[in-house]
This record gives structure tokens, sequence and C-alpha cells, in this order.
């Protein structure tokens, strides 16, 4: 046989090197996958192993937590829950512990839609200023950890962002001015840190909003009255921050507002009376501020409260008659207030228990003694 011409085998070889040196098609690029190296490194997670499947040249398959777009196969998700249903959380009986800090190299991933890195308990440092870069995020959920600094100054320009979730760290500074930018924003959830300032008096930019939940800071100044022009607010939390002046009058118009928690700040005035008489309204608690005046007699058959905390404020008058026309009141509790004279009769009053009434000036009559 003659050996086959030089040419042929060129041929050959330059195709075994082709086949040799081009990835599968389906892999992630290099740089992402580098971007996720540099992010992990600054990451430690000692107990459940979830960055020992971060291995291999393909970041889109098998990564823990990692996905990427099926059709550009950039990384799109990182989602790192140190509470999950996971098997893995089963296999070592615990939940998820982690230290470290969010490295910047996280903002190469520069298509990114979901970040969170959440419960972890141990994660600490600053939230890199340059995630404000990463325009396609949706959700940035860093909660429970032990995250310090304040929120980027740039956080505005992340305009599709959908969910923000900040609670329980550490995080102090205010809530940057740009905020009101985020315009898709629906959840914001800044409880459980140390936040000071003001809110941003043009908050009621924010017409995405369902969900404001800054309680547990230490905010100052008023409840800016733009907050009521949110239509889709559904759900307000300011408790326990250091919120002065009166309740809005505009509040208790507010459509969809179900749940509003101003207890344990230093709010004045009175109780308005669209708060009370707001047939959406179903929890409302005004429990530890300074509000004063008599409670409105303003319940009507529209009224369905599961809760209505009015405790420990400087209430005076009666316990309001139309309160027995209301729907349905769960939860009442107006102890600690001023009030004086016959809790009205009837249901909703008859099942209800002397620790709702106690601590007030005068008031007689079942559940309390006959006057
Ligand atoms: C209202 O808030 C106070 C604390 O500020 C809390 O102790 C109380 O349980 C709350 N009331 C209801 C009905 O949840």
């Amino acid at each position: 046989m003659f050996p086959p011409p030089p040419s042929l085998l060129a041929l050959a070889a330059a195709t075994a090197l082709l086949y040799l040196t081009t990835p599968p098609v389906e892999c992630c690029p290099a740089s992402d996958r580098d971007s996720l190296l540099a992010f992990r490194s600054s990451l430690n997670e000692p107990f459940l192993g979830i960055f020992d499947s971060w291995k291999g040249a393909d970041c889109c398959s098998g990564w823990y937590g990692v996905s990427c777009n099926p059709t550009t196969l950039r990384v799109s998700d990182v989602n790192l829950r140190g509470e999950s249903e996971d098997p893995i959380f089963y296999k070592s009986g615990r939940s998820g512990y982690m230290t470290g800090s969010i490295h910047p190299a996280i903002c190469r991933l520069d298509r990114l839609t979901t970040l969170v890195l959440a419960d972890w308990k141990g994660i600490s440092g600053e939230i890199p200023a340059c995630v404000t870069s990463l325009s396609s995020l949706r959700i940035l959920d860093l909660v429970g950890n032990r995250i310090s600094g304040s929120i980027p100054a740039s956080i505005g320009n992340l305009d599709r962002l959908t969910v923000l979730n900040l609670a329980d760290n550490q995080i102090s500074g205010q809530i940057p001015s740009s905020m009101v930018k985020m315009s898709s924003l629906k959840h914001l959830d800044l409880r459980g840190n140390e936040i000071s300032g003001q809110i941003p008096s043009d908050i009621g930019e924010l017409s995405m909003l369902s969900r404001a939940l800054l309680g547990h800071n230490r905010l100052t100044g008023a409840i800016p009255r733009s907050i009521a022009s949110i239509y889709r607010l559904a759900d307000l939390d300011l408790s326990t921050n250091q919120i002065s002046g009166c309740i809005p009058e505009e509040i208790g118009q507010m459509r969809v507002l179900s749940t509003l928690n101003l207890d344990g700040n230093r709010l004045s005035g009175k109780i308005p009376r669209s708060l009370l008489s707001s047939p959406g309204l179903g929890i409302l608690n005004l429990s530890r501020n300074g509000l004063e005046g008599s409670i409105p007699d303003a319940f009507g058959p529209g009224s369905y409260f599961m809760a209505l905390d009015l405790s420990n404020n400087r209430l005076t008058g009666k316990v309001p008659g139309t309160l027995g026309s209301a729907r349905y009141i769960g939860h009442l509790d107006v102890s600690h207030n001023k009030l004086c004279g016959h809790i009205p009769e009837g249901e909703p009053f008859q099942r209800m228990e002397s620790s709702s009434f106690l601590h007030n000036d005068c008031l007689c009559g079942n559940p309390l003694s006959s006057c």
C-alpha cells in the first residue's frame, strides 16, 4: 500500500485539532465562568458543600444555584438560599451558613437577572456599588446576612428591578434619593437594618410598589404624603422607627392597602377617620405612638379588621359605639390609653378579653367591671 498523500494527512490532522480545541456548542462563556469563580473565591460555605459542584468548563450545567439563558448561554441567575427545601439541606441536617463577602466580580455577569444570596447569616462586607450597573437585574435578594455599609447611591439605575430585599442585615446610611427611579420596583424590603434619615418625599413615584417594608430601622421625619398615591400599595410597614408628625389622612383612601403597621414611632395628632372606615384595611397597628384625641366613631359595615391595635397612645374619650357595627373585628387592643366611659355592648365586645381594655382612665362595663 502507498502511504496516503501528505495533503490528506494534513487535513486529517487539522480536523482532529479543530475537534479538540473548539468547545462544545452548549457551554457558558469562559468569561462568565471566571467571574463566577472569582465571586466564589470570597465566600466560604463550610457545611453543605454547595460550591463543590462549581467545577468543569460548563457553568450552565450542574453548578449549584447557577442558571443560564438557554439561547445566549450567558449566566442569568445566581440563586443561593441558606434555607430551602433542596435535598442538600436534608442530607446535612442543618440550615446554611456562609461567611465572606460579595466579590465585585459578580458585576461582570452583565446579563444577570437574579442575584439571591439569602439567609446565610454570616455574609458580611458591603454591597459592591457596581451591582447598579447590572442593567438586566430583576431580583436582588440579600436577606438575612450581616451586610453593612450603605445602599449604593446609584441603585436607581436598576430600572428593571422588581424585588429589592435587603432585610435583616446591618445596613446603615440613608435611603438613596435615586431609589424613587426604580420604576419597576414591586417589593421593597429593608426591615431590620440601621437605616437612618427620612423616607424620600417623592417615594410616590414608585408606582408599581405593592409592598414597602421599612420597619425596624432608624428612620426619622414624617410619613411622606406622596405614599398615598402609590395605587398598588397593599402592605406598608414603617414600624419601630422614629417617625414623627401626623398620619396623612390620604392613607385611609388608598384602594388596595390591607396592612398598615406604624407602631413604635413618634406619631402625634389624631387618628384619621378615613383609616377606620377604610373597607380594605385588615390589619392596622398604631400602637406605641403619641396619638391623641378620641378614636373616630367611623366604623361601619365595611370595616373588617383582623387586627386593630391602638394601644399605648394618649387617646381620650369613649370606645366608639360604631365599633359594634363593624363587619368583623378579630383582635382589638385599646389598652394603655386615657379612654373613659362605658364599653359598648353587643358583638364584637362579647368575646373580647379584658386585656384589650386595661390601663385606661375610667373604662367600665363588660369585659371590665360594671359601671
Ligand atoms: C402592634 O405592634 C406592637 C409593637 O410595636 C406589638 O407588640 C403588637 O403585638 C402589635 N399588634 C398586633 C395586633 O400585631
